[in-house]
């Protein structure tokens, strides 16, 4: 099957956000992906509802959000509201976490666990069954343009088996450093969904990259 691509729109032009919008529109990829960061939880800010509602206002594909924010489960609804499609919340970052997925899904929107470098695929064993996504960061959270870290491909393997073992539907979504060089064994070992934020913007043409990545098999 072929990946789901997911640009970061991190990496774009914020004072252009509207033609880069457009541009993903008119593009290969399946999903933006909306970063949100807090200065708490990552040592860095990105961006909050107004940015993410004026993107919402003229993105045609859903919005893949992924909160690095602490007690995510205090905003979730106003996430929904501002046009969340999937949410992902960091394992990380949330003490009830069986409670913020259903709290996620009772909005009607997918929910997703996101999962920093050092965490262990195996603390999702009993809630993987209740998921849609699993986001695997294959960087520290914080920032985008960060090299791959390479320990990824494991963690895929044993989160593909831990989907199978316990009959979950969740996707594994890859979030850090993708580029084309990694993509094909990321796929390999069993990703579905591909983040990419500087490798698409900071291309020369990133409808053509998007395009190349969406056609790694
Ligand atoms: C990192 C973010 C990523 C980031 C990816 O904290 O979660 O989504 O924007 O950017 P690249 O592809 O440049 O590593
Ligand atoms: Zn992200």
């Amino acid at each position: 099957m072929r990946p789901i691509i997911a640009p970061s729109v991190l990496a774009s032009d914020f004072a252009n956000l509207q033609s880069e919008v457009e541009m993903l529109n008119n593009s290969q990829a399946d999903w933006l992906h909306i970063d949100i960061m807090d200065g708490r939880f990552v040592p860095n800010i990105s961006f909050g509802f107004p940015v993410m509602e004026a993107i919402k206002r003229h993105a045609q594909k859903p919005m893949d959000v992924h909160l690095m924010i602490v007690e995510p489960e205090l905003y979730i609804e106003r996430f929904r509201d501002a046009g969340a499609d999937t949410i992902s919340v960091h394992i990380e970052a949330c003490t009830h976490l069986h409670r913020t997925v259903q709290q996620i899904k009772a909005t009607g929107a997918k929910a997703g666990i996101a999962v920093n470098p050092h965490t262990s695929v195996q603390l999702l064993e009993d809630v993987i069954a209740d998921v849609d996504m699993v986001c695997l960061m294959s960087v520290n959270p914080g920032f985008g343009g960060q090299k791959f870290i390479e320990n990824t491909y494991r963690k895929i393997e044993n989160l593909k088996n831990l989907i199978i073992q316990r009959n979950s539907q969740a996707l594994i979504e890859i979030d850090g450093g993708v580029n084309q060089d990694n993509a094909p064994l990321l796929l390999e070992k069993g990703a579905d969904a591909l983040v990419a934020g500087s490798f698409v913007f900071s291309s020369p043409d990133p409808l053509q990259t998007i395009a190349d990545l969406k056609a790694v098999k």
